[in-house]
């Protein structure tokens, strides 16, 4: 194959697009205690990720999720749906796009801020489950309600994101 044309993937990233994991195939067949929708319909980028708490432990015993998004969101929201299981809230919500790029031995450049579609709806179902528990304590509220390159607005918040996590290398087409 002409090389221009080959994966630009790594190997897990394949992987995980090809045999995604925990993928939420109808929602009444899981019982969640926390739900998370992110990205915009219209633009065909949404994302819905939901999890179990152990609500002794403060822990996520299981999730599952659901895109429209591309091969990159669906790679590293498989990577991300595998981490998460066994992790305290807290450290859930602590986790970054860059994480999830590394453990997927990185992404191709253009496509790192597709990472973050699983990562805010991840957050968003975290603060879903303090708000079903009265918890609004521990709510943070997130920076941007949408991640859509069509948005001006949320591509500025994007860009603000991106820049914490991984310096003002990255550029965003
Ligand atoms: Fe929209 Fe990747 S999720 S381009």
């Amino acid at each position: 194959m002409d090389k221009k044309f080959s994966w630009v993937y790594s190997e897990k990233a394949k992987d995980h697009f090809l045999n995604p994991r925990n993928v939420l195939k109808e929602e009444g067949d899981f019982r969640y205690d926390g739900k998370g929708i992110i990205g915009n319909i219209k633009c065909g980028d949404e994302m819905m990720f939901v999890i179990k708490v152990d609500r002794k432990k403060q822990i996520i015993t299981d999730c599952k999720w659901k895109t429209y998004g591309c091969a990159s969101a669906i790679a590293s929201t498989s990577m991300l749906s595998e981490m998460v299981k066994g992790m305290s809230l807290d450290q859930a919500y602590q986790l970054s796009p860059k994480d999830l790029a590394q453990e997927l031995g990185g992404l191709p450049e253009h496509k790192i801020h597709c990472s973050v579609l699983g990562a805010k709806a991840l957050r968003a179902a975290i603060n879903d489950y303090y708000r079903r528990n009265g918890m609004q304590e521990k709510i943070e509220k997130e920076q941007a309600q949408l991640v859509c390159q069509c948005k001006p607005q949320a591509q500025r918040l994007l860009h603000k994101y991106l820049e914490k996590h991984f310096g003002n290398k990255i550029n965003i087409r």
